[in-house]
Order: structure tokens, then C-alpha cells, then sequence
């Protein structure tokens, strides 16, 4: 490897990367607002009716090479993405409306357009889903699988995949339902073996959504979690999927709120500015808000909104600007904004000599118009990781760690929440797939 302004697209074409040959089809467990958001907009994309805006696959470029090279190709053209027009979403949900029913439902995008792209959202119909209402309290289902244990609905889950399968080339799964309540890993979460027993016992500590989990990577399947749940994080499932060569990432879209804490924590960082508060505070009207309501699940939300600024600011190594900080989070359902929540951020912080300023951040923003090309970009990068001879059976995915608020990093290894570090982590993850040049921004070379 040569420094980051060496080299460059000169060692490219080493890359055994397969190619994204033929369909790409996507099983969306929870065809609600960023699921349906999303279907919608790739096909308004594909129909040239929209901008995928947001989109790192779809709009991005990579720097290869010297910054003299001038060469930077768009993410889609240098690595072997899935074409929007091959990707095919079929998806299992707890209700049976189908995506366009549910996307009206969701109340995200007008009408006008919504019906615009009525023929094709309405072919979308969920399978039942694998549903029980003790992991997530405000919701009640009606289109829901039936089975004698835990075990036999996987297996159903597993024989839904197969069935997929024989009508497309590739499948990647995506978690894209509600938030379930918090729970902590068991000794059934510690190897594959104990968590077969679990299935069959029945385990009170295995959630629905990794009864899914488990179900695709036993099928070899890639699985991405935009939830903050446990669902692939923990061993048992980092197990299954280095053995059977399905990537895994999570956990929970880095979307509105954590995506300002994770850009201006690392600032303040950078110039040794103290901390002494960060005050969250959201209001939100849709059923995610909703579910987040019940003190259980929003338990699991808070927990993965908490993290991050521990890991940028590292208390432990400036106690004199950190180690005081008071972080709190709040999650205030409120029904008259729907999916247009508005975030507020009250931030203390100290300067020079120990004075202290204050930051406001109001952010209203769109919950799932800024989650829909996350999801959107993990369903792509983790079909391209498993065509990775270098990235397929590594397990955890941590270069996706980008798109998610509590990403998933290796045992003792502590996660990466910095935006720009992450950035870097994903495009040089990219360069090294393609077996050309990392860069590392060092640049003597331009002074010699
Ligand atoms: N919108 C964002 O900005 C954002 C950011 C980060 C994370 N998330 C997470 O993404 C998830 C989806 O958010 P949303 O706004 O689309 O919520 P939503 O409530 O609109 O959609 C969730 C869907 O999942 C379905 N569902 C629930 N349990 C299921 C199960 N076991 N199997 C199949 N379907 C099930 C529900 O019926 C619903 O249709 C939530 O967990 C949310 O916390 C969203």
C-alpha cells in the first residue's frame, strides 16, 4: 500500500470482486415508513422521476490516485454495485397492506407522488411476519406466522428466503421494523449451539428480529439492522455468519440527530473544547415515535443515542474537558408532526480558561427521508460484500459503520462513531477491495 496521495488506480484491476450479475432481491422485514420510503424512491429513481439524494452508492465519487490525478470516478462506476434497475423488494410485515397502502399509511411522500407509482407499490405484498407483541408492547399484529416453537418459525423464515431465491440471482435481508425492548445478551446469545437450543426451548431472550437473523444467515444471506436491537450483535450470530459467508452490520440508521452528534463532537475534540452538557431532545409523530413510547423499547433507543459521544470523547483520555459531561437523551411522542420530527440540542460547552459558550442545534428534519438512502446503500454495500473474497467471511461489517448510530465493531475493539473517520474507513475499504491505493491524506510527496 502507498501513502494516501501515492499510487492510486495504477495497481487497479486486481479486484476479485464477482460481478452484480443478474437480480439483487431485497427482503425488508417491516414494510413501514423508511421501508416503503425507500422502495418508493428507487423506483421513482428508476423511472427518472426523482434524484436518489442522500445516496453515497447512487451520487458518490472516490479519489483515486494522487490529488494531481484529477481521477474521481463515481462509487457506482469503480465498484461492482447492483443496478437500481435489478433490485427486486418483496418484505415480511405484521400487517398486510401492501407498500403502497402502507406507504400512504406512513404519510412521508405526498400523494401525488405516491400514486404515480401506484401500479408498481401495490405488487409489493409482506409475507406474515414472525411477530410476538412481549418485544414490542404498542403494536398488535394481525398477518403473523403460527408455529410450535421458535425453531419452526425460523424455518419458515428460511423457507420464505429459499423461495425468493429461485426467482432472483442474490438476496440481502434488512431489518426495517420497530424498535424492540431492550435486552441484554444471554448464555443462549454465546455460541450457534446454545442458541439452537434456545430456538427449540423457546428462550424468552430471542426477539423476533433474530429469529429473521438467524434465519438468513443460515441461508448464507447477508443481514443489516437499522434498529437499535441486539439482533446480530452477539457472538452466536458473529459466528453463524463467518461460517456461512453472510455479512452482517448494524446496528441502528445514523440518520438525523446522532448524524449533527457525530460531525460536531469530533470538532470540538479536534480543538480541545470541553463539554460539560448535551441536552437531546425530539418530538415525533410517527409509529416508530410511537412504539418508542413504551418505555421498553425506548430503552433499547437510548441506549444506542448514548453511546456515541462517549467513544468520540474519550473521557478517560482528557478528563479535564469530558470526564464531567452530562448527556440526556428525550424521545417525546407527538402526534401532530407524523414523520417530520424536530430535534433540539442544547450543548454546554467551555473554552479557554474554563468559560463557557452555548450551541443550539435545531434540526426538523424527515425521519425517514433521511433513513430511505441509508437503507438503501447498506442493502447495495452488503450484496457487494458478499461478492468480497476479502470481506464475505469476516463476520462484522465495520466499514458500514458510516450509516449507523451503534455500529457493531470486534469483541475488546471499541466502535468507530467519528462521520469523517468512518468516511474514510468505508472509501478506503472500497479502495482495498478494488486492489488499488489507500489514501491517508499524509501529501509530503507534493513537496519535495
Ligand atoms: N426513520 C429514521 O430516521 C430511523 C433512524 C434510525 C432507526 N430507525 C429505526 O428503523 C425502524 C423502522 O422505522 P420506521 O419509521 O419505518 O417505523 P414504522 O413503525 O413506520 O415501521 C416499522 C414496521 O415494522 C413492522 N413490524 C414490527 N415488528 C415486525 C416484525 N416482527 N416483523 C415484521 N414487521 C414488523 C410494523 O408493522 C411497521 O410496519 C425502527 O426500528 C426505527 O427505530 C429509523
Amino acid at each position: 500500500m502507498g501513502t494516501e496521495e501515492q499510487g492510486g488506480q495504477k495497481t487497479a484491476g486486481v479486484s476479485k470482486v464477482a460481478p452484480a450479475t443478474g437480480k439483487l432481491g431485497v427482503m425488508v422485514v417491516g414494510l413501514g415508513a423508511v421501508a416503503t420510503t425507500m422502495i418508493a424512491g428507487v423506483e421513482a429513481v428508476r423511472r427518472g422521476l426523482a434524484k436518489p439524494i442522500g445516496s453515497l452508492t447512487q451520487m458518490g465519487t472516490i479519489r483515486l490516485g494522487k490529488r494531481t490525478d484529477n481521477t474521481s470516478p463515481k462509487i457506482k462506476d469503480f465498484v461492482p454495485l447492483a443496478d437500481l434497475n435489478d433490485v427486486v423488494f418483496t418484505g415480511w410485515d405484521i400487517f398486510e397492506d401492501n407498500v403502497y397502502e402502507a406507504a400512504a399509511h406512513a404519510a412521508v411522500l405526498k400523494k401525488e407522488t405516491l400514486d404515480q407509482l401506484k401500479p408498481y407499490l401495490e405488487t409489493i405484498k409482506p409475507l406474515p411476519a414472525v411477530f410476538d407483541q412481549y418485544y414490542v408492547k404498542r403494536l398488535n399484529g394481525t398477518h403473523v406466522k403460527k408455529g410450535k416453537n421458535k425453531r419452526d418459525l425460523a424455518d419458515q423464515v428460511r423457507a420464505d428466503i429459499r423461495t425468493f431465491k429461485k426467482t432472483v440471482d442474490r438476496v440481502v435481508v434488512i431489518w426495517c421494523a420497530s424498535t424492540e425492548i431492550f435486552i441484554e445478551p444471554t448464555a443462549v446469545h454465546q455460541s450457534i449451539e446454545a442458541f439452537e437450543k434456545g430456538l427449540e426451548n423457546n428462550d424468552i431472550a430471542i426477539a423476533s428480529s433474530q429469529i429473521y437473523a438467524y434465519a438468513a444467515l443460515s441461508e448464507g444471506v447477508p443481514f443489516a439492522n437499522g434498529a437499535p436491537n441486539l439482533t446480530v450483535d452477539f457472538p452466536a450470530m458473529v459466528e453463524l455468519s463467518k461460517r456461512n459467508a453472510a455479512p452482517i452490520c448494524g446496528k441502528d440508521f445514523k440518520t438525523g440527530q446522532t448524524m449533527m452528534k457525530t460531525v460536531l463532537a469530533p470538532a470540538f475534540k479536534a480543538r480541545m473544547l470541553g463539554v460539560s452538557g448535551w441536552f437531546s431532545t425530539n418530538i415525533l409523530g410517527n409509529r416508530d415515535g410511537e412504539v418508542l413510547d413504551d418505555p421498553q423499547s425506548f430503552k433499547t433507543k437510548e441506549e444506542s443515542k448514548l453511546g456515541s459521544l462517549d467513544y468520540i470523547f474519550q473521557p478517560e483520555l482528557y478528563p479535564d474537558l469530558y470526564k464531567d459531561l452530562y448527556h440526556k437523551i428525550r424521545i417525546n411522542y407527538y402526534p401532530p408532526r407524523g414523520d417530520e420530527k424536530e430535534a433540539w440540542d442544547n450543548i454546554d460547552i467551555f473554552g479557554w480558561m474554563g468559560y463557557p459558550m452555548q450551541i443550539k442545534v435545531n434540526f426538523l428534519c424527515r425521519d425517514s427521508i433521511l433513513a430511505a438512502p441509508i437503507a438503501l446503500d447498506l442493502i447495495l454495500f452488503m450484496d457487494l460484500a458478499k461478492r468480497a473474497p476479502s470481506l464475505r467471511s469476516i463476520g462484522i461489517q465495520e466499514w458500514l459503520s458510516f450509516y449507523l448510530k451503534s455500529p457493531q465493531s470486534a469483541p475488546g475493539l471499541y466502535p468507530e462513531h467519528d462521520l469523517f473517520i468512518q468516511s474514510m474507513k468505508l472509501k478506503n475499504t472500497l479502495r482495498h477491495i478494488m486492489g488499488v491505493d489507500l489514501i491517508t491524506h499524509l501529501g509530503l510527496e507534493y513537496y519535495d
